[in-house]
């Protein structure tokens, strides 16, 4: 693939490192950036043939494939608006919207003109999601029942990111993103989000936007999927999952205490990892922090799906379902009041496809739950199928 890579700030040069990185074949081509200085700079760091200060230039160039949106939140549209004039793929980083409205029009423009819409939801992608992913739908771990995920640090790096105009809000819109797509893939994508309850708050920065904030999504399975975000969060970056199902439990950390942990007196001055705020006395570092991030199978995915001509497995709808979410949450937070999701184009199970199968002991009895004690004994809770009548059964 030959891409253009719209912006050449922090994410664009992750999105760099991991595209050049272990003799990938796919190559960025050129580079917009609003400074051609900054273009400039990039395209040398990355040995790019082109670089440019036009937008319109690098999405135009005749040999690009596929355009990458690494602009802050409030271009994204104004770029699918071009590569859909264009009839250029493109791949868009998350949030693909400020709000739902935002992302649903970009949806329909890559699919009236006909392009490839992929949503660049990096941690839906990493080794550790892929594999828990896969258990799940084997059955490893049972019906999903509460999906919970968590991303936290210390507040991002860019001016935009605290201008609720541009970035669309604070920690739910930043990183809210990423914990509700990856619950919502736990839970299924096909099971519809009702509703949503999140407390929010600005506990620590001079910003109108919420720095901290907990919520919780309904499905129509009866399942819950929660997010936990901060931007006030000390301690670097905390990342980490955990499934609750009836015949399991996954527990992701995939950041910080991963079980690399190294001290140093301070002597080099070395890169940690994104958002580690000390590089002097015990530190997490991470590995290879593109992989650990999930970019390459990201970015694999979504190639590969361009020229199968079938959907990525992120796409520009999971980031509209996405904003939808968040919606309800900024709602929700103003409210106080559990907020519903409002989907016009919902396109999973329309039914409410909750269904509890109880386990049976016998004939007349549901088996609540069987332990076995200290002295060796087995004891079973039942519950009468008919009288609802609960009793205890002991074995020795
Ligand atoms: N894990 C992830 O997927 C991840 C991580 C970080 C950021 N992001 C997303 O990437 C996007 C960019 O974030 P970033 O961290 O790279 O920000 P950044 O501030 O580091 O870089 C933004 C780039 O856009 C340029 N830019 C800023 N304002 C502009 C304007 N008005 N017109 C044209 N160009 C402008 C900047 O010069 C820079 O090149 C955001 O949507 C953010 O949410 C995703």
């Amino acid at each position: 693939m030959k891409i253009a890579m719209l912006g050449s700030g922090f994410i664009a040069r992750f999105y760099a490192e991991s595209l050049h990185a272990q003799r990938r074949t796919d190559r960025i081509i050129t580079v917009y950036s609003r400074s051609l200085e900054n273009a400039k700079r990039f395209a040398d760091d990355y040995k790019l043939q082109h670089h440019t200060d036009s937008m319109t230039q690098a999405i135009n160039l005749a040999e690009v494939d596929v355009v990458l949106i690494a602009l802050p939140n409030h271009l994204h549209e104004s770029a699918v608006v071009e590569c859909a004039k264009a009839k250029k793929h493109v791949i868009c980083t998350k949030p693909l919207g400020r709000n739902a409205k935002e992302a649903k029009r970009m949806l329909d423009m890559v699919e009236e003109a006909g392009i490839f819409g992929g949503y660049l939801e990096d941690l839906c992608y990493t080794p550790k999601f892929l594999k828990s992913l896969e258990n799940i739908k084997q059955g490893s771990i049972g019906r999903v029942l509460w999906a919970k995920s968590r991303e936290t640090h210390p507040g991002p790096h860019s001016d935009w990111f605290w201008d609720k105009e541009k970035s669309g809000g604070g920690a739910i819109i930043d990183l809210g993103c990423h914990c509700v797509e990856i619950s919502r893939n736990f839970i299924g994508k096909n099971v519809k989000p009702l509703e949503v309850m999140c407390w929010a708050d600005t506990q620590v920065h001079p910003i109108d936007a919420e720095d901290h904030a907990i919520g919780l999504v309904k499905y129509a399975n009866g399942a819950i999927g929660q997010f936990e975000v901060s931007w006030a969060f000390r301690g670097g970056m905390d990342l980490r999952d955990e499934v609750m199902g009836t015949e399991g439990t996954i527990w992701v950390n995939s950041f910080l205490r991963t079980g690399f942990e190294m001290f140093t007196t301070g002597k080099g001055d070395g890169y940690v990892a994104e958002k580690a705020e000390v590089n002097k006395g015990w530190l997490f570092p991470v590995g290879d922090e593109s992989h650990e991030l999930g970019y390459p199978h990201m970015f694999t995915d979504m190639f590969t799906a361009i020229e199968e001509n079938r959907e990525a497995q992120e796409t520009f709808y999971d980031g509209y379902v996405v904003n939808a979410i968040l919606d309800a949450a900024y709602k929700s937070a103003e409210t106080k009041l559990w907020e519903p999701v409002i989907l016009e184009d919902w396109r999973g199970d329309d039914v409410d496809s909750s269904k509890k199968d109880f386990a049976s002991y016998d004939d007349e009895y549901y088996l609540i739950k069987e332990e076995i004690l200290p002295n060796g004994d087995i004891k079973l809770i039942l519950k009468h199928k008919i009288s609802g009548e609960v009793i205890q059964k002991t074995t020795t």
